[in-house]
């Protein structure tokens, strides 16, 4: 049986463009050498930086220079306002968009001229908060990370949103992440990354939510206190962490209490493919302290669409994906799976598989946070709101999902906190 891990493919390729040159064991890459995006590859060769904080420095503007950086440098003035005294709920959608692969070119294949079909997913899911559409949710929540295509995916938004009303901007929630890389060990690091991504952001108004990526192999507890002096600041709303386990999102939540901050969200990744928050506890954990889970990679990457039958279906998919697929597709009970989700969605009134995936996350009670690269995949994936699974519905596809296909065994995220000994990940 198959045992590959989606999160460790994913962390794998995040760990190759930014922290490849790192000998930080815990994120080493374990499984080969995905191709390095080539500005990043260019800066590489003609500069070699004189220590790890250079090279990031450096490689920043590099790419900028080529794809990203001019626009990294936007101008203007940061809005920054103290936070108001009393701690406001976050309050977001059923479903949110994705936006790892809008700037990424490792893993996702992405290149300028995807823009356009990405602003137009932009502006449908600003249409569905202005109530321009039957479909109507009272915000609409956009998650991106400084990682993403090194700033590229921020930029993106940020430039999307340059002509938006202030009535729409405030609908928008930008949900934007904190990179821990092994050097950042100090609470300015977080205030001064998260004063970066607002920039790239458009700067104009505070991030909604501001989250630690995954957690370090150090200095986690100064990331709670960098967060929280991000949101005293005024630069955030409200503040999250992901791909926490049970003990650090429970001493996480307790640090940041005594700063009179909420921990508003914990980002896992949790699919019809990877259900260990269900068996260790973390959804409960996340339930009891009133923590939201956003559940990342919740179409499995896209195997969970129902647009991958079989090996020869994956001619457009190429790189660490294909591999991953191509395992996934050979496995028998995942192919039981699939029909189990064609026939569920053939209950329902122009419902597909994608949906299918969708709604089993939030009839867990978790937002969803699928991808979307164009308006057909972003039309669909919203149209998931227009139904629900009912409870047999749900326990038909908790027993087709019920193979131990992934495994957290090999993510490369640091289990431990090394100066405090805290269990960090365990999912
Ligand atoms: N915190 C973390 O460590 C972490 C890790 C991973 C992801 N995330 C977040 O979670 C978000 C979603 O996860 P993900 O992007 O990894 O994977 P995903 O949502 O499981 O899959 C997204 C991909 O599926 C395909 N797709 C989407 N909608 C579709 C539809 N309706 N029909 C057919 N295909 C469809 C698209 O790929 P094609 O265009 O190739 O078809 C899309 O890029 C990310 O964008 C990111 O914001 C966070």
């Amino acid at each position: 049986m198959p045992r590959t891990s989606i999160l460790t493919e994913i962390i794998i390729c995040v760990s190759v463009i930014l922290v490849g040159w790192q000998e930080t064991a815990a994120l080493q890459n374990r499984n080969g050498h995905p191709r390095v995006p080539t500005a990043l590859s260019n800066h590489r060769s003609n500069v070699e930086p004189s220590s790890r904080r250079d090279f990031f420095a450096n490689a920043a503007s590099s790419v900028g220079g080529a794809t990203v950086v001019g626009t990294l440098a936007v101008p203007g003035p940061v809005v920054a306002q103290a936070a108001e005294t009393k701690a406001v709920p976050l309050s977001l959608p059923p479903i949110g968009l994705g936006c790892w692969a809008w700037g990424d070119a490792v893993f996702w294949g992405y290149n300028p001229s995807q823009d356009k079909d990405l602003n137009e997913v932009f502006d449908y899911v600003v249409t569905q908060a202005s109530g321009g559409s039957k479909l109507g949710t009272p915000n609409v929540l956009l998650d991106t990370a400084e990682l993403y295509g090194l700033g590229r995916s921020e930029f993106l938004i940020g430039e999307f949103s340059k002509n938006l009303s202030q009535e729409l901007q405030e609908k928008v929630v930008v949900a934007t992440k904190f990179a821990p890389y092994p050097f950042r060990t100090k609470p300015e690091n977080v205030v001064k990354a998260c004063q970066s991504s607002l920039k790239r952001l458009g700067g104009n108004r505070p991030i909604d939510l501001y989250q630690i990526h995954f957690p370090n192999v150090v200095a986690n507890e100064e990331y709670w206190d960098g967060l929280a002096n991000a949101y005293e600041q005024g630069l955030v709303k409200a503040v999250g962490v992901s791909n926490y386990g049970v003990d650090a999102l429970k001493a996480c939540h307790t640090a940041l209490e005594k700063r009179g901050v909420p921990l508003s969200t914990n980002q896992i990744q949790y699919s019809l493919l990877y259900r260990f928050p269900e068996d260790n506890g973390l959804l409960q954990a996340c339930q009891d302290l009133g923590v939201q889970v956003l559940s990342y990679s919740p179409l499995a990457l896209g195997l969970l669409t129902g647009k991958y039958t079989d090996v020869g279906s994956l001619q457009q998919v190429s790189g660490p994906r294909k591999t991953l697929f191509e395992k996934t597709l050979e496995n028998p009970q995942f192919q039981t799976l699939l029909d189990t989700m064609k026939q569920v969605a053939s209950n329902h009134d122009n419902a597909n598989v994608a949906q299918v995936a969708i709604n089993w996350c939030r009839s867990k009670g978790t937002i969803p946070i699928p991808g979307a690269r164009n308006l057909r995949q972003i039309q669909s994936n919203y149209g998931a709101l227009t139904w629900e699974l009912s409870k047999e519905e749900v326990a038909l596809l908790d027993k087709a999902a019920s193979f131990p296909y992934n495994t957290p065994d090999l993510a490369p995220f640091p289990r431990q906190d090394k100066s405090t000994g805290l269990v960090m990940f365990d999912s």
